[in-house]
């Protein structure tokens, strides 16, 4: 059964490591998520994009097929379903659909209009015992034809949306979506402190794990952050090597055009990246 992300975050926050959050695209993707959380009894949560759960039919298709697969491999490690960077509307149409976690993603919104349309999410969640993510300061880079700035998020700011009760808090940091450039200079540490001292327990989300050093991500875990958005990086691993494959001719030889076949080297490749964070951020063994 689909969980809210509110318990394991909290756990997360007081236990000092970060629970991932893998966005999907389709079955293989969900699939090698969901056997790596098991195998490493790491709790886990699923991000859906707008453009992704549109991908995949909609978000009916989504529940339908993780909580099928919930059931059918035996899963029992903590897993919420949870829409990324949701609009208003689209958080609305996944908690009708039956995610059991969503993001509102008001970023670009100017802080008053941000707080009225997640104060009337919070009334819902709350409802339901959803949880529920906020955004302030909008993260840098494009994902899904959202493009961001890449902004600092402002601490007081940050405090306004805490206290609204929502669970879990993105703020802007210096991330980006997407493969850092060359002169990146770096997570904002003090930035990231000035928040952490204002929100108080609020777990903090980190946007844009993929290729960010480990030691400034065990930095940011040290500072409050409690959840750590990973989507690029399992992209680049499934195409690397699907390419691979191709390549060395695998799919013209035998059965080797079966997609069951075609499809296997990129899902284990998503199972090894999976790992690899899962890892790093500390979450084995805390389910
Ligand atoms: P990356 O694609 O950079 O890993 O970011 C993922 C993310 O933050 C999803 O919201």
């Amino acid at each position: 059964m689909l969980v809210s992300a509110k318990e394991m975050l909290e756990k997360a926050r007081d236990g000092h490591y970060a629970v991932g959050q893998f966005n999907i695209n389709n079955l293989e993707w969900t699939k090698s998520i969901l056997l790596t959380a098991e195998e490493l009894k790491s709790p886990v949560i699923l991000g859906v994009s707008e453009g992704a759960g549109k991908y995949m039919t909609g978000y009916k298709t989504v529940v339908g097929m993780v909580n099928g697969m919930l059931e059918e491999l035996k899963i029992t490690v903590p897993v919420a379903l949870h829409l990324d960077h949701g609009s208003y509307e689209g958080a609305l149409k996944c908690i009708e659909a039956g995610f059991s976690s969503v993001m509102f993603d008001g970023s670009h919104y100017p802080i008053d209009e941000n707080v009225a349309k997640t104060t009337e999410l919070v009334k819902i969640c709350q409802q339901k015992g959803l949880s529920l993510e906020a955004e302030v300061g909008s993260i840098g880079g494009e994902e899904d034809g959202v493009i961001g700035a890449g902004e600092v998020a402002d601490p007081q700011e940050c405090k306004k949306i805490a206290d609204l009760g929502v669970t879990m808090l993105a703020a802007g940091i210096g991330n980006i979506h997407g493969k850092y450039p060359e002169n990146w200079p770096g997570l904002r540490f003090d930035a990231l402190e000035n928040i952490k001292a204002l929100t108080g327990n609020m777990p903090l989300v980190l946007h844009g794990g993929t290729g960010i050093p480990e030691d400034m991500i065990k930095k940011a875990i040290d500072l409050g952050v409690a959840k750590i958005n990973v989507n690029t990086e399992c992209q680049l691993a499934f195409a690397a090597a699907t390419r691979e494959y191709i390549e060395a001719g695998k799919d013209k030889q035998g059965k080797g055009f079966d997609p069951r076949k075609l499809l296997a080297p990129g899902a284990e490749a998503i199972k090894a990246t999976v790992k690899e964070k899962m890892e790093l951020f500390g979450s084995v063994g805390k389910a």
